[in-house]
């Protein structure tokens, strides 16, 4: 007989497991489809964790290597064991998916392994291995995230041309490594393994790094990742890798100069972008539209264009984030238990996990311009922060966007040591409608990092006072 849910949620990534649990501590009784084995989605198993669990190893095996003579810490001879770097990570992606695991028995939601597929507006069949089993749902939530975007051409094997998955699991450090793409992953990723040792190329169709970013902090984040050795081929657009005696060439326009160049290297990654993953959900034949892009429609309550189905995440509109997607889980269990979630999206956190962080939320300065909006910039220098001084890690710095006329906070932008800690700080005031004078009055403890956002909100009316 089938199994009947008050929910049925497609998709055990950020998006889909916390949106399942918090409608299961609504009293819904509900359901998590997921293909992929372990829960946590991309973000878990192939993405944001195990990214930062090699961010943070490769980081230490080059402070060891590089800086900690200086600190008066002398050690023997330092050495890279890549295996055991990995096996740490695989551990720490391991203990995280179970926990995922723990939750759903906790909060009792059911989870139910296989590909979920839309049968009808009420009717989902998961299908796993030779077997089928139909499922019945008043309503249903597609969480079924995000895949790679390929470059046409360009086959990505997961072993010399890899994606992001690929990226997380080299056996060997390669020498030469380059990277398409000057976004979050080719970044962070590009971060981890020149720490390792390669030599990393990264070539980016724009004229600068990470789009969308405020510009300021974006050139800041160009000219300390080529100090830390990242060679950058700006304006170039690659068009084809080819294979050439186990060596690959990668063939790229030159923008500027509209001439044909190519590199050789032994690695390639593909971090264009992601794409909105629907494949085989059977959308068109249960009515669900999407956009151009690709993307699921929804309106404000997140119903797709069928009503009693909801889409969250990756897959429609908006910064492909877990924390957003996170959210947007929270939102639709509380409407379809009859309160009123929603997500304000004007207070998205972004964060890159290089060394140091970049962290950023609310408007750049050039939408402002673009905007009409007047405003006034407060800013102020990691140089000038005495922790970040004593740590010699003084590089960057934050820069607040406040509206001219009445001092509300509208963006804060940083590049710096731990601001993806502090970026929260300002997430909490924009989301209170904090002005710069709010910030500037409010006790930051001395001495840490923080001290230099009060600083720079000092700044916005010029009376920062270490500066
Ligand atoms: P991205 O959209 O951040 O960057 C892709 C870059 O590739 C762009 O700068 C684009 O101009 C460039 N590009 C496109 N075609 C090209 C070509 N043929 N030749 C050269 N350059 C080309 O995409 P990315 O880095 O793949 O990340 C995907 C998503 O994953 C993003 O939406 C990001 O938000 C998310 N993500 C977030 C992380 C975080 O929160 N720390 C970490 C990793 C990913």
């Amino acid at each position: 007989m089938e199994e009947n849910f008050d929910l049925l949620v497609v998709g055990g990534g950020p998006g889909g497991y916390v949106c399942a649990i918090r409608a299961a501590q609504l009293g819904l009784k509900t359901g998590c489809i997921e293909t992929r084995g372990t829960l946590g989605g991309t973000c878990l198993n192939v993405g944001c964790i195990p990214s930062k669990s090699l961010l943070n190893s490769s980081e230490m095996f080059f402070k060891a290597k590089n800086n900690f003579g200086n600190l008066g810490i002398e050690t023997g001879q330092i050495k890279l064991n890549l295996k055991k770097m990995m096996m740490n990570k695989s551990k720490s992606v391991q203990v995280l998916t179970k926990g995922v695991e723990f939750l759903f028995k906790k909060n009792k939601v059911s989870y139910i392994k296989g590909k979920g597929v839309l049968f009808s507006k009420n009717d989902v069949v998961v299908y796993q291995d030779n077997n089928k089993k139909s499922y019945k749902a008043k309503n249903i939530v597609i969480a079924t995230g995000s895949a790679s975007v390929p470059i046409k051409g360009i086959n990505i094997d997961e072993k010399n041309i890899v994606s992001s998955t690929g990226a997380l699991s080299l056996e060997k450090v390669p020498n030469n490594l380059v990277i398409i793409g000057g976004g979050y992953i080719g970044l962070e990723m590009g971060s981890v393994w020149a720490r390792l040792g390669s030599k990393v190329t990264v070539i980016e169709y724009l004229d600068h790094i990470t789009p969308g970013m405020d510009k300021e902090i974006s050139k800041e984040f160009e000219k300390i990742l080529t100090k830390q050795g990242i060679n950058f081929k700006l304006n170039c657009k690659v068009n084809d890798v080819k294979n050439s005696n186990n060596k690959l060439i990668v063939e790229y326009t030159n923008n500027k100069t509209n001439t044909q160049e190519n590199l050789e290297c032994d690695k390639v990654l593909v971090s264009v972008g992601r794409k909105p993953y629907t494949e085989g959900l059977n959308l068109t034949k249960v009515g669900i539209r999407k956009d151009s892009k690709g993307r699921i429609e929804v309106n404000k309550k997140f119903q797709t264009s069928v009503p009693n189905i909801f889409a969250i995440g990756d897959v429609i509109k908006g910064p492909m984030l877990a924390h957003k997607a996170e959210e947007e889980g929270i939102a639709v269990a509380e409407i379809l238990a009859g309160q009123s979630g929603h997500v304000n999206y004007d207070v998205i956190p972004g964060v890159i996990y290089t060394s140091p962080e970049v962290a950023t939320v609310g408007k750049t300065e050039e939408q402002l311009k673009e905007e009409k909006i007047s405003y006034k910039v407060g800013k102020f220098p990691f140089l000038a922060n005495s922790r970040a001084k004593v740590n010699n890690e003084a590089e960057g710095f934050v820069k607040i966007l406040a509206d001219k006329k009445t001092d509300k906070v509208l963006g804060v932008h940083i590049i710096g040591p731990h601001c993806g800690d502090m970026i929260a700080e300002m997430g909490l005031a924009m989301e209170f409608g904090a002005s710069s004078e709010d910030i500037a009055r409010t006790c930051h403890a001395h001495p840490t990092h923080t001290e230099a956002i009060k600083e720079a909100a000092l700044a916005v009316d010029k009376r920062p006072i270490h500066f």
